[in-house]
């Protein structure tokens, strides 16, 4: 009898330009690990990280929580975690415990979920860090590739993203805020100008047409959001400078990771990705700002550690 599953789920991306709370991409930065091991009662959190341990506070406690509930489920459960993704910068961190802990839980317990329900569990972490729920990340770190959220009812689409697809992730050096998810979503416009939402659309319809083509130019060229991102870039300083540098090095396009504050630019493989790089953490240096640059590529999302 299997007493114990350990997951590794990825980083991932969201929004990728105007596809505000829709689009998540699944990047190999970065693992957070989850342990779920059948105990005799009650829900427990073991980790050296510096996390909530307290399972209502905890993005993949709440999971547990959950789908314990659910799913009536009687035994203990102890979550060892283990986080490999940097917390508050943009990088699905909270998302990625969720999402691990989501797909052992249904391991564990051969429920054998679908992607939507197993999706919506991980869900349930990210209301603990965000305020609110949101599925891009989650749907990203679950099911790798490039993911398409739609609600009510929540339907995920899976696309592979193209194997010649390369981001540059530069993570600043900042001290971010406690509920920076929460913070970065408060300076976000109520309401939008007609004209604003038909470029992003526009745009956000061309990232999936991208995706569905493996061209990196038609989605590197549509990364372009003229809502989401002016209304945050201030929160990131040097913003415009290290997104004008990388496109001079050669991204395809730039945009905030998720609520930031790291910034992603899409390549290629052919690209020079060092000079990007450089480019990237010049444009930091320029506020003062120490940044450290992660080369990346799309990752296949949650897997058994085995
Ligand atoms: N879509 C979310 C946001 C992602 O931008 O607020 C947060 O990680």
């Amino acid at each position: 009898m299997v007493s114990s599953i350990t997951i590794n789920a990825p980083s991932s991306t969201a929004n990728l330009g105007p596809g505000f709370d829709v689009f998540g991409l699944a990047v190999d930065a970065f693992y957070d690990t989850v342990t779920l091991t059948k105990t005799k009662n009650g829900i427990s959190i073991v980790t050296d990280d510096n996390i909530p341990t307290n399972p209502q506070n905890n993005t993949a406690g709440l999971v547990v929580k959950n789908m314990k509930n659910k799913f009536k489920i009687k035994d203990g459960i102890e979550i060892k975690i283990k986080k490999g993704i940097p917390a508050g910068y943009g990088m699905g961190s909270s998302a990625a415990s969720a999402a691990a802990a989501a797909v052992a839980f249904d391991k564990l317990f051969k429920l054998k979920l679908d992607n939507n329900s197993l999706v919506e569990f991980a869900g349930y972490g990210e209301k603990a860090s965000a305020g609110t729920v949101h599925y891009d990340n989650v749907a990203a770190s679950v099911l790798g590739g490039f993911v398409i959220v739609k609600t009510n009812p929540l339907n995920v689409t899976k696309i592979d993203a193209p194997t010649n697809l390369r981001m540059c992730i530069a993570v600043p050096k900042l001290v971010v805020p406690k509920k920076k998810t929460k913070v970065s979503r408060g300076v976000i416009p109520k309401n939008v100008k007609l004209t604003d939402s038909i470029v992003n659309l526009s745009n956000a319809s061309a990232i999936v047409a991208g995706f569905l083509k493996k061209d990196l130019d038609l989605i590197g060229n549509s990364i372009k959001d003229v809502i989401v991102e002016p209304a945050r870039q201030h929160m990131i300083p040097g913003f415009s400078k290290v997104k004008a540098n990388a496109l001079k090095a050669g991204a395809t396009g730039v945009t905030i990771s998720g609520a930031g504050p790291s910034v992603i630019a899409f390549s290629k493989k052919s690209s020079n990705l060092k000079k990007i790089s450089q480019a990237m953490s010049k444009g930091f240096t320029s506020t003062k700002t120490e940044s450290q640059v992660v080369i990346c590529k799309p990752s296949k999302g949650a897997v058994d550690s085995k």
